[in-house]
């Protein structure tokens, strides 16, 4: 046992993949759901007030009457889908969580808004259809591997009309000076986020060269100990921009957030409007 909670807690080779699917586990997924939905949270989704601001936005720089078709990679419960649905877009979103893309899914008839929600690995996605707008919001793009950027940039692209505009966030690197390598521990009793029953959490908090961290998150119940690896990986804006360009892509706009505020290289987020 305290071999294997040894082993869980070393730092594995950069961008190391989680063995399971802990999105659509039954329990930890209504966790996320939770969080996506709480309003005051910026975990999953940011809180709804910029959430609000940001929809605003991007109805003005990139307006539904000139770029109606709008692709949302990522999607989560669809609460960006919905306010760009209300705003006038046709709205296709993608999630690979089966929670978040049901709950969508309710949501959207309940509100009688025409919404597509596929519940679909974005890294395989192939729509066989084109659009005007993507968005991927909330820096899930930093969140892949080198290679797995390269694959859902390429996506996108070919999912874009010729003309058309991709709007996505990272978190920067002054985010990435700021984080802190650490480690911590802490013991849930009952129905904290990783398990209904009792556990204890061990945190290592780590930085990769190349400008990205890792939490590791070791969870040890009474029959287990499972490894999560969260991977973040941060951008200046050059870095982003000569991804970007690499597949195709031209710079339009530089933002410090999906909300528009001015670019300032001090910012934890940069947002980029490209077009193709
Ligand atoms: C940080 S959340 C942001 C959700 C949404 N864009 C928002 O801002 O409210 C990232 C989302 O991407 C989804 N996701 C991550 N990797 C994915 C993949 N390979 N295929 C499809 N969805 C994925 C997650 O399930 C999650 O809903």
């Amino acid at each position: 046992m305290s071999s294997n909670i040894i082993t869980s807690l070393c730092k594995p080779p950069i961008y190391t993949k989680t063995k399971v699917e802990f999105w659509n586990d039954e329990y930890i997924s209504k966790q996320m759901l939770k969080a996506h939905l709480d309003p005051e949270f910026d975990g999953a989704s940011r809180k709804l007030d910029f959430i609000e601001k940001s929809v605003a936005w991007i109805k003005d720089i990139v307006p539904p009457s000139n770029y109606p078709l709008l692709l949302d990679v990522g999607c989560g419960p669809g609460i960006y889908a919905e306010k760009f649905t209300q705003m006038g877009y046709h709205v296709t979103g993608i999630d690979f969580s089966k929670r978040s893309i049901n709950y969508a899914r309710q949501s959207a008839l309940n509100k009688d808004l025409n919404i597509s929600y596929f519940y679909q690995n974005y890294l395989e996605m192939d729509l066989k259809k084109s659009f005007d707008f993507a968005t991927m919001i909330y820096c899930d793009y930093g969140a892949l591997s080198t290679n797995d950027r390269q694959v859902i940039m390429r996506k996108i692209y070919h999912h874009l009309k010729p003309g058309g505009k991709l709007l996505l966030d990272v978190f920067s690197i002054t985010k990435f000076c700021d984080f802190k390598e650490q480690q911590t521990w802490e013991v849930c009793h009952k129905d904290g986020f990783w398990r209904a029953d009792e556990y204890a959490e061990l945190n290592g908090f780590y930085k990769y060269s190349d400008n990205v961290t890792l939490k590791l998150i070791s969870i040890i119940s009474k029959n287990e100990i499972t490894p999560y690896y969260l991977w973040d990986t941060y951008f200046s804006k050059e870095s982003l921009v000569q991804e970007a360009e690499s597949i195709g892509f031209k710079i339009c706009g530089v933002f410090s957030d999906v909300a528009g505020s001015i670019y300032q290289a001090e910012s934890d987020t940069i947002a980029i409007l490209f077009d193709k």
